[in-house]
Protein backbone atom coordinates (compact mmCIF):
# COMPACT_ATOMS: atom_id res chain seq x y z
CA UNK A 1 0.00 0.00 0.00
CA UNK A 2 1.20 3.64 -1.19
CA UNK A 3 0.05 6.68 0.77
CA UNK A 4 0.92 10.58 0.56
CA UNK A 5 4.10 9.95 2.47
CA UNK A 6 5.62 7.57 -0.51
CA UNK A 7 4.43 10.32 -2.93
CA UNK A 8 6.34 12.84 -0.88
CA UNK A 9 9.54 10.46 -0.69
CA UNK A 10 9.75 9.20 -3.87
CA UNK A 11 9.36 13.28 -4.79
CA UNK A 12 12.37 14.24 -2.19
CA UNK A 13 14.78 11.30 -3.71
CA UNK A 14 14.04 13.46 -7.26
CA UNK A 15 14.54 16.58 -6.17
CA UNK A 16 17.74 15.12 -4.44
CA UNK A 17 18.53 14.34 -8.47
CA UNK A 18 17.40 16.83 -10.36
CA UNK A 19 20.30 19.27 -10.56
CA UNK A 20 22.48 16.33 -11.33
CA UNK A 21 19.90 15.20 -14.34
CA UNK A 22 19.96 18.77 -15.33
CA UNK A 23 23.49 19.15 -15.45
CA UNK A 24 23.76 15.63 -17.39
CA UNK A 25 21.32 17.01 -19.93
CA UNK A 26 22.18 20.60 -19.99
CA UNK A 27 24.96 21.96 -22.31
CA UNK A 28 25.43 26.25 -22.41
CA UNK A 29 25.44 25.87 -26.10
CA UNK A 30 21.58 24.93 -25.32
CA UNK A 31 20.61 28.40 -24.32
CA UNK A 32 18.29 29.97 -26.24
CA UNK A 33 19.63 33.07 -28.38
CA UNK A 34 18.26 34.40 -31.15
CA UNK A 35 19.36 34.46 -34.62
CA UNK A 36 19.76 37.22 -37.29
CA UNK A 37 17.42 37.81 -40.24
CA UNK A 38 18.87 37.99 -43.90
CA UNK A 39 18.60 41.15 -46.01
CA UNK A 40 15.97 38.56 -48.47
CA UNK A 41 13.84 38.08 -44.97
CA UNK A 42 14.12 41.75 -44.19
CA UNK A 43 13.37 42.70 -47.00
CA UNK A 44 10.42 40.85 -48.43
CA UNK A 45 9.31 38.64 -45.28
CA UNK A 46 9.62 41.60 -42.40
CA UNK A 47 9.34 45.01 -43.90
CA UNK A 48 7.55 43.81 -47.26
CA UNK A 49 9.49 46.05 -49.60
CA UNK A 50 11.40 45.30 -52.64
CA UNK A 51 14.82 44.07 -51.50
CA UNK A 52 16.92 45.97 -54.14
CA UNK A 53 15.08 48.90 -53.31
CA UNK A 54 15.98 48.34 -48.93
CA UNK A 55 19.53 47.40 -50.19
CA UNK A 56 19.97 50.74 -52.03
CA UNK A 57 18.73 52.62 -49.13
CA UNK A 58 20.91 51.05 -46.78
CA UNK A 59 23.98 51.43 -48.76
CA UNK A 60 22.83 55.23 -49.13
CA UNK A 61 23.27 55.64 -45.61
CA UNK A 62 26.07 54.67 -43.44
CA UNK A 63 24.90 55.29 -40.14
CA UNK A 64 22.02 52.50 -40.88
CA UNK A 65 22.90 49.29 -39.18
CA UNK A 66 24.50 47.48 -41.90
CA UNK A 67 23.97 43.84 -40.96
CA UNK A 68 26.86 41.53 -41.04
CA UNK A 69 28.08 39.91 -44.27
CA UNK A 70 28.38 35.99 -43.91
CA UNK A 71 31.41 34.53 -45.57
CA UNK A 72 31.72 33.74 -49.04
CA UNK A 73 28.10 35.03 -49.59
CA UNK A 74 26.05 38.02 -50.82
CA UNK A 75 23.33 38.14 -47.88
CA UNK A 76 23.49 40.79 -44.89
CA UNK A 77 22.40 39.46 -41.86
CA UNK A 78 20.70 41.83 -39.49
CA UNK A 79 20.27 41.63 -35.67
CA UNK A 80 16.46 41.99 -34.26
CA UNK A 81 17.99 45.30 -32.90
CA UNK A 82 19.06 46.33 -35.83
CA UNK A 83 16.20 45.46 -37.72
CA UNK A 84 13.81 47.74 -35.10
CA UNK A 85 16.35 50.68 -35.63
CA UNK A 86 16.03 50.40 -39.43
CA UNK A 87 12.04 50.26 -38.75
CA UNK A 88 12.32 53.56 -36.87
CA UNK A 89 14.50 55.39 -38.76
CA UNK A 90 13.58 54.27 -42.30
CA UNK A 91 10.52 55.16 -44.70
CA UNK A 92 10.34 53.71 -48.00
CA UNK A 93 8.16 55.08 -50.49
CA UNK A 94 7.50 57.80 -47.60
CA UNK A 95 5.75 55.33 -45.79
CA UNK A 96 6.60 54.76 -42.38
CA UNK A 97 7.71 50.84 -41.61
CA UNK A 98 6.29 51.00 -37.73
CA UNK A 99 3.45 48.89 -37.38
CA UNK A 100 -0.14 50.52 -36.63
CA UNK A 101 -0.63 51.32 -32.99
CA UNK A 102 -3.87 53.57 -31.59
CA UNK A 103 -2.59 56.52 -29.26
CA UNK A 104 -3.88 56.70 -25.66
CA UNK A 105 -4.71 53.06 -25.57
CA UNK A 106 -3.59 50.20 -22.93
CA UNK A 107 -1.88 47.36 -24.78
CA UNK A 108 -4.69 44.85 -26.41
CA UNK A 109 -4.93 41.17 -24.85
CA UNK A 110 -5.22 37.56 -26.66
CA UNK A 111 -5.93 34.49 -24.99
CA UNK A 112 -5.11 31.47 -26.65
CA UNK A 113 -7.56 29.20 -24.99
CA UNK A 114 -9.13 25.59 -25.19
CA UNK A 115 -9.25 22.59 -22.84
CA UNK A 116 -8.33 19.88 -25.88
CA UNK A 117 -4.99 19.27 -24.73
CA UNK A 118 -2.63 19.48 -27.60
CA UNK A 119 -5.19 21.53 -29.55
CA UNK A 120 -1.77 23.82 -30.95
CA UNK A 121 -2.65 26.44 -28.43
CA UNK A 122 1.30 27.16 -27.11
CA UNK A 123 1.85 26.59 -31.06
CA UNK A 124 0.18 28.94 -31.92
CA UNK A 125 0.75 31.58 -28.88
CA UNK A 126 4.48 31.49 -29.96
CA UNK A 127 4.16 31.85 -33.54
CA UNK A 128 2.10 34.98 -33.39
CA UNK A 129 4.17 36.30 -30.35
CA UNK A 130 7.20 36.04 -32.55
CA UNK A 131 5.61 37.07 -35.77
CA UNK A 132 4.13 39.98 -33.67
CA UNK A 133 7.94 41.08 -32.67
CA UNK A 134 9.20 40.97 -36.40
CA UNK A 135 6.38 43.02 -37.36
CA UNK A 136 7.53 45.50 -34.83
CA UNK A 137 5.59 45.32 -31.98
CA UNK A 138 6.48 45.05 -28.27
CA UNK A 139 5.07 41.65 -27.03
CA UNK A 140 4.36 40.36 -23.36
CA UNK A 141 3.52 36.55 -23.48
CA UNK A 142 1.93 35.71 -20.02
CA UNK A 143 2.37 31.53 -19.58
CA UNK A 144 -0.95 30.36 -17.25
CA UNK A 145 0.12 26.46 -17.79
CA UNK A 146 1.95 25.05 -15.69
CA UNK A 147 3.44 22.42 -17.78
CA UNK A 148 5.28 26.06 -19.40
CA UNK A 149 5.43 24.93 -22.82
CA UNK A 150 5.45 28.34 -23.71
CA UNK A 151 8.37 29.03 -20.67
CA UNK A 152 10.08 26.31 -21.88
CA UNK A 153 10.20 27.18 -25.64
CA UNK A 154 11.16 30.92 -24.37
CA UNK A 155 14.17 29.77 -22.87
CA UNK A 156 13.19 30.08 -19.95
CA UNK A 157 13.61 26.83 -17.22
CA UNK A 158 14.61 27.46 -13.82
CA UNK A 159 11.79 29.85 -12.52
CA UNK A 160 10.46 30.37 -9.11
CA UNK A 161 6.86 29.37 -8.64
CA UNK A 162 6.29 32.79 -6.80
CA UNK A 163 7.07 34.27 -10.12
CA UNK A 164 4.32 32.55 -11.81
CA UNK A 165 0.44 33.67 -12.26
CA UNK A 166 0.22 31.66 -8.89
CA UNK A 167 2.12 34.87 -6.78
CA UNK A 168 0.20 37.19 -9.01
CA UNK A 169 -3.02 35.53 -7.61
CA UNK A 170 -1.79 35.79 -4.11
CA UNK A 171 -0.45 38.96 -4.18
CA UNK A 172 -3.69 40.41 -5.26
CA UNK A 173 -5.49 38.64 -2.13
CA UNK A 174 -3.05 40.29 -0.12
CA UNK A 175 -3.65 43.71 -1.75
CA UNK A 176 -7.41 42.86 -2.36
CA UNK A 177 -8.30 41.76 1.53
CA UNK A 178 -6.30 44.82 3.10
CA UNK A 179 -7.99 47.72 0.53
CA UNK A 180 -11.04 46.05 1.42
CA UNK A 181 -9.85 46.11 4.89
CA UNK A 182 -9.53 49.78 4.81
CA UNK A 183 -12.87 50.06 3.51
CA UNK A 184 -14.17 48.19 5.78
CA UNK A 185 -12.39 50.41 8.36
CA UNK A 186 -13.78 53.81 6.91
CA UNK A 187 -17.49 53.06 6.22
CA UNK A 188 -19.93 53.67 8.91
CA UNK A 189 -20.28 50.73 11.58
CA UNK A 190 -23.01 48.44 10.86
CA UNK A 191 -23.07 48.45 7.23
CA UNK A 192 -19.57 47.38 7.40
CA UNK A 193 -17.73 44.28 6.20
CA UNK A 194 -16.11 42.51 8.70
CA UNK A 195 -12.40 42.40 8.78
CA UNK A 196 -10.78 39.39 6.88
CA UNK A 197 -7.39 37.83 8.38
CA UNK A 198 -4.47 36.23 6.14
CA UNK A 199 -2.54 33.30 7.81
CA UNK A 200 0.94 33.71 7.68
CA UNK A 201 0.99 31.08 5.21
CA UNK A 202 0.02 33.42 2.50
CA UNK A 203 1.33 36.95 4.09
CA UNK A 204 4.84 35.43 5.05
CA UNK A 205 5.66 34.58 2.08
CA UNK A 206 7.18 37.79 0.87
CA UNK A 207 4.92 38.54 -2.05
CA UNK A 208 3.55 41.80 -1.34
CA UNK A 209 7.19 43.16 -1.61
CA UNK A 210 7.30 41.89 -5.12
CA UNK A 211 7.39 44.64 -7.94
CA UNK A 212 5.32 44.66 -10.86
CA UNK A 213 9.03 43.62 -12.79
CA UNK A 214 10.29 40.73 -10.72
CA UNK A 215 7.27 38.63 -12.71
CA UNK A 216 8.27 39.63 -16.30
CA UNK A 217 11.09 38.30 -17.49
CA UNK A 218 13.46 39.17 -20.70
CA UNK A 219 13.79 36.39 -23.34
CA UNK A 220 16.10 35.93 -26.59
CA UNK A 221 13.83 38.24 -28.54
CA UNK A 222 14.73 41.75 -26.96
CA UNK A 223 10.96 43.44 -27.83
CA UNK A 224 9.34 39.84 -26.24
CA UNK A 225 8.92 39.50 -22.56
CA UNK A 226 7.23 36.71 -20.68
CA UNK A 227 5.73 35.86 -17.23
CA UNK A 228 6.52 32.55 -17.19
CA UNK A 229 5.06 28.90 -15.43
CA UNK A 230 6.67 26.21 -13.81
CA UNK A 231 5.64 22.68 -13.16
CA UNK A 232 5.60 23.78 -9.26
CA UNK A 233 2.86 26.25 -10.48
CA UNK A 234 0.22 23.23 -10.40
CA UNK A 235 -0.67 24.14 -7.21
CA UNK A 236 -2.36 27.37 -7.96
CA UNK A 237 -5.88 25.35 -8.50
CA UNK A 238 -5.86 23.64 -5.08
CA UNK A 239 -4.31 26.49 -3.41
CA UNK A 240 -6.60 29.27 -5.16
CA UNK A 241 -9.62 26.98 -3.63
CA UNK A 242 -8.40 27.99 -0.28
CA UNK A 243 -7.46 31.64 -1.09
CA UNK A 244 -11.02 31.58 -2.03
CA UNK A 245 -12.04 30.51 1.17
CA UNK A 246 -10.20 32.80 3.10
CA UNK A 247 -11.93 36.12 1.22
CA UNK A 248 -15.20 34.99 -0.70
CA UNK A 249 -15.25 38.34 -1.52
CA UNK A 250 -12.28 38.40 -3.51
CA UNK A 251 -12.33 38.60 -7.33
CA UNK A 252 -10.29 35.90 -8.06
CA UNK A 253 -10.69 36.17 -11.46
CA UNK A 254 -9.26 39.33 -12.03
CA UNK A 255 -6.31 38.99 -10.28
CA UNK A 256 -4.48 39.11 -13.49
CA UNK A 257 -6.62 41.24 -15.31
CA UNK A 258 -5.55 44.32 -12.44
CA UNK A 259 -2.07 42.75 -12.44
CA UNK A 260 -1.46 43.79 -16.25
CA UNK A 261 -4.03 47.46 -15.97
CA UNK A 262 -1.19 48.43 -12.94
CA UNK A 263 1.76 48.03 -15.98
CA UNK A 264 2.03 51.66 -18.06
CA UNK A 265 0.06 51.33 -20.94
CA UNK A 266 2.76 52.20 -23.40
CA UNK A 267 4.87 49.42 -21.93
CA UNK A 268 3.66 46.66 -24.77
CA UNK A 269 1.41 46.56 -27.85
CA UNK A 270 0.30 42.77 -27.59
CA UNK A 271 -0.20 41.07 -24.21
CA UNK A 272 -0.63 37.38 -25.95
CA UNK A 273 -2.11 34.52 -22.95
CA UNK A 274 -0.87 30.79 -23.66
CA UNK A 275 -3.98 28.88 -21.61
CA UNK A 276 -3.90 25.29 -20.16
CA UNK A 277 -6.06 22.79 -21.25
CA UNK A 278 -8.37 22.88 -18.25
CA UNK A 279 -11.13 25.66 -17.32
CA UNK A 280 -9.91 26.68 -13.61
CA UNK A 281 -8.51 29.40 -11.68
CA UNK A 282 -5.49 29.87 -13.87
CA UNK A 283 -7.90 30.15 -17.58
CA UNK A 284 -10.37 31.79 -15.98
CA UNK A 285 -7.83 34.66 -15.49
CA UNK A 286 -6.69 34.52 -18.34
CA UNK A 287 -10.04 34.69 -20.31
CA UNK A 288 -11.13 37.31 -18.06
CA UNK A 289 -7.66 39.63 -18.69
CA UNK A 290 -8.20 38.90 -22.51
CA UNK A 291 -9.95 41.19 -24.70
CA UNK A 292 -10.05 38.89 -27.62
CA UNK A 293 -10.55 35.25 -27.38
CA UNK A 294 -8.65 32.66 -30.09
CA UNK A 295 -10.05 29.10 -29.95
CA UNK A 296 -7.30 26.96 -31.69
CA UNK A 297 -8.53 23.30 -32.89
CA UNK A 298 -7.70 20.44 -34.09
CA UNK A 299 -9.64 19.61 -37.65
CA UNK A 300 -10.74 16.08 -36.21
CA UNK A 301 -14.25 15.13 -35.31
CA UNK A 302 -13.25 15.07 -31.69
CA UNK A 303 -11.74 18.44 -31.35
CA UNK A 304 -14.40 19.42 -32.68
CA UNK A 305 -17.08 17.75 -30.20
CA UNK A 306 -14.63 19.01 -27.96
CA UNK A 307 -14.10 22.44 -28.64
CA UNK A 308 -18.02 22.59 -28.70
CA UNK A 309 -17.85 21.44 -24.93
CA UNK A 310 -15.27 24.08 -23.90
CA UNK A 311 -17.65 27.13 -24.91
CA UNK A 312 -20.03 25.52 -23.22
CA UNK A 313 -18.60 25.29 -20.16
CA UNK A 314 -16.66 28.19 -20.78
CA UNK A 315 -20.08 30.10 -20.93
CA UNK A 316 -21.24 28.63 -17.45
CA UNK A 317 -18.46 30.06 -15.80
CA UNK A 318 -19.07 33.29 -17.22
CA UNK A 319 -22.17 33.37 -16.59
CA UNK A 320 -21.17 32.12 -13.27
CA UNK A 321 -18.53 35.52 -12.55
CA UNK A 322 -21.42 37.38 -13.55
CA UNK A 323 -23.48 37.28 -10.68
CA UNK A 324 -20.04 37.84 -8.13
CA UNK A 325 -21.36 39.35 -5.43
CA UNK A 326 -19.11 42.47 -5.28
CA UNK A 327 -20.88 43.27 -8.78
CA UNK A 328 -18.23 45.27 -10.24
CA UNK A 329 -14.42 44.16 -8.75
CA UNK A 330 -11.85 46.42 -8.72
CA UNK A 331 -10.51 47.23 -11.69
CA UNK A 332 -10.95 48.29 -14.89
CA UNK A 333 -13.06 45.54 -15.76
CA UNK A 334 -16.52 44.99 -15.98
CA UNK A 335 -19.28 42.26 -15.14
CA UNK A 336 -20.08 40.54 -17.21
CA UNK A 337 -17.36 39.56 -19.28
CA UNK A 338 -17.62 40.97 -22.92
CA UNK A 339 -14.98 40.19 -25.31
CA UNK A 340 -14.36 42.33 -28.53
CA UNK A 341 -13.55 39.38 -30.81
CA UNK A 342 -14.49 35.84 -30.82
CA UNK A 343 -12.45 33.26 -33.47
CA UNK A 344 -12.21 29.70 -33.52
CA UNK A 345 -8.60 28.72 -35.49
CA UNK A 346 -8.13 25.43 -37.24
CA UNK A 347 -4.81 23.87 -36.46
CA UNK A 348 -3.09 21.00 -38.02
CA UNK A 349 -5.13 21.38 -41.26
CA UNK A 350 -3.75 19.49 -44.30
CA UNK A 351 -5.63 20.81 -47.57
CA UNK A 352 -5.16 17.47 -49.36
CA UNK A 353 -7.37 15.60 -46.32
CA UNK A 354 -10.67 14.66 -47.27
CA UNK A 355 -11.64 14.75 -43.39
CA UNK A 356 -9.99 17.93 -42.77
CA UNK A 357 -11.46 19.59 -45.35
CA UNK A 358 -14.92 18.21 -44.22
CA UNK A 359 -14.31 19.49 -40.98
CA UNK A 360 -13.35 23.00 -42.03
CA UNK A 361 -16.81 23.76 -44.01
CA UNK A 362 -18.24 22.01 -40.89
CA UNK A 363 -16.91 24.71 -38.34
CA UNK A 364 -17.77 27.18 -41.53
CA UNK A 365 -20.92 26.41 -40.95
CA UNK A 366 -21.79 26.32 -37.40
CA UNK A 367 -19.81 29.39 -36.32
CA UNK A 368 -19.68 31.14 -39.55
CA UNK A 369 -17.27 34.11 -39.66
CA UNK A 370 -15.93 33.48 -36.12
CA UNK A 371 -13.65 30.74 -38.11
CA UNK A 372 -10.78 32.53 -38.87
CA UNK A 373 -9.90 32.23 -43.10
CA UNK A 374 -6.20 31.22 -43.02
CA UNK A 375 -6.16 27.80 -41.02
CA UNK A 376 -2.67 26.66 -39.23
CA UNK A 377 -1.14 23.80 -41.54
CA UNK A 378 0.42 20.57 -40.53
CA UNK A 379 3.81 21.20 -41.14
CA UNK A 380 6.93 19.45 -39.82
CA UNK A 381 9.13 22.23 -39.72
CA UNK A 382 7.84 22.96 -36.18
CA UNK A 383 7.40 19.63 -34.94
CA UNK A 384 9.34 19.36 -31.21
CA UNK A 385 12.90 18.89 -31.71
CA UNK A 386 15.32 19.12 -29.16
CA UNK A 387 15.04 21.10 -25.96
CA UNK A 388 12.92 23.97 -26.97
CA UNK A 389 10.07 24.20 -29.37
CA UNK A 390 11.21 26.87 -31.61
CA UNK A 391 9.39 28.86 -34.08
CA UNK A 392 9.14 28.77 -37.94
CA UNK A 393 10.87 32.21 -37.46
CA UNK A 394 13.84 31.88 -35.64
CA UNK A 395 14.63 28.48 -37.78
CA UNK A 396 17.25 29.34 -40.27
CA UNK A 397 15.68 28.60 -43.51
CA UNK A 398 19.15 26.94 -44.57
CA UNK A 399 18.16 24.04 -42.20
CA UNK A 400 15.46 22.61 -44.32
CA UNK A 401 14.58 22.35 -47.29
CA UNK A 402 13.44 26.10 -48.78
CA UNK A 403 9.99 25.29 -49.87
CA UNK A 404 9.12 23.22 -46.46
CA UNK A 405 10.13 26.62 -44.69
CA UNK A 406 8.40 28.96 -46.89
CA UNK A 407 4.92 27.31 -47.13
CA UNK A 408 5.03 27.18 -43.27
CA UNK A 409 6.37 30.57 -42.77
CA UNK A 410 3.24 31.98 -45.04
CA UNK A 411 0.42 29.55 -43.24
CA UNK A 412 1.88 31.06 -39.79
CA UNK A 413 2.36 34.63 -41.67
CA UNK A 414 -1.54 34.25 -43.30
CA UNK A 415 -2.71 33.37 -39.73
CA UNK A 416 -1.11 36.10 -38.07
CA UNK A 417 -1.92 38.52 -40.44
CA UNK A 418 -5.78 38.18 -39.57
CA UNK A 419 -4.80 37.98 -35.94
CA UNK A 420 -3.16 41.59 -36.49
CA UNK A 421 -6.20 42.70 -38.47
CA UNK A 422 -8.61 41.62 -35.38
CA UNK A 423 -6.66 42.66 -32.75
CA UNK A 424 -6.52 45.85 -34.16
CA UNK A 425 -10.10 46.42 -35.00
CA UNK A 426 -9.98 45.46 -31.19
CA UNK A 427 -8.25 47.94 -30.25
CA UNK A 428 -10.34 50.09 -31.42
CA UNK A 429 -13.39 49.47 -29.38
CA UNK A 430 -11.22 49.63 -25.89
CA UNK A 431 -11.91 52.76 -24.25
CA UNK A 432 -9.16 55.28 -24.13
CA UNK A 433 -7.08 55.44 -21.29
CA UNK A 434 -6.28 59.43 -21.53
N1 LIG B 1 0.84 23.30 -37.27
C1 LIG B 1 1.46 22.24 -36.71
N2 LIG B 1 2.14 21.37 -37.48
C2 LIG B 1 2.76 20.31 -36.91
N3 LIG B 1 2.78 20.04 -35.62
C3 LIG B 1 2.12 20.86 -34.79
C4 LIG B 1 1.41 22.01 -35.29
N4 LIG B 1 0.84 22.64 -34.25
C5 LIG B 1 1.17 21.92 -33.15
N5 LIG B 1 1.93 20.86 -33.48
C6 LIG B 1 2.48 19.85 -32.57
O1 LIG B 1 1.43 19.31 -31.80
C7 LIG B 1 1.84 19.13 -30.44
C8 LIG B 1 0.89 19.89 -29.51
O2 LIG B 1 0.97 21.27 -29.82
P1 LIG B 1 0.90 22.37 -28.66
O3 LIG B 1 1.85 22.06 -27.56
O4 LIG B 1 1.01 23.68 -29.32
O5 LIG B 1 -0.58 22.13 -28.16
P2 LIG B 1 -1.30 22.70 -26.85
O6 LIG B 1 -2.71 22.93 -27.18
O7 LIG B 1 -0.54 23.86 -26.32
O8 LIG B 1 -1.14 21.47 -25.85
P3 LIG B 1 -1.49 21.45 -24.27
O9 LIG B 1 -2.96 21.35 -24.19
O10 LIG B 1 -0.78 20.25 -23.75
O11 LIG B 1 -0.99 22.75 -23.71
C9 LIG B 1 3.28 19.64 -30.36
O12 LIG B 1 4.15 18.55 -30.41
C10 LIG B 1 3.43 20.51 -31.60
O13 LIG B 1 4.76 20.51 -32.06
MG1 LIG C 1 0.21 24.21 -24.42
Amino acid sequence: MYTHSDLAQLQAQSLKMQGWIRQQTYSPELEKTLRRFSSWEVAELIFRVNQSTLRGRLAADPSLPQGLVEEEGRQRWYSLDEINEIRRRLKVNRKSLMPPRPSGKRAIRAAIANFKGGAGKSTVALHFAHAAALDGYRVLCVDFDPQATLSHSMGLSDVAEEYTVWGIMARDLIAETERMNTAAQGAESGTALPRRRLPPSVTGMGLAELRNSDFIKSTSWSTIDVIPSCANAAFVEFASAQYRHLNPEWSFFAAVSRFLDSLPDDAYDMIIFDCPPAIGYQSMNAVFAADVLYIPSGPGYWEYDSTTSFIGQLSEALEDLSRFSNAVPAGTMRLPKAFCDIRFLLTRYEASNDLHRAMRSAFGKVFGDRVAEHPIEMTRAVEQSGRFLSSIYETDYREMTRETWRRARASFDGAYGEFRDNLLAAWDELEATE
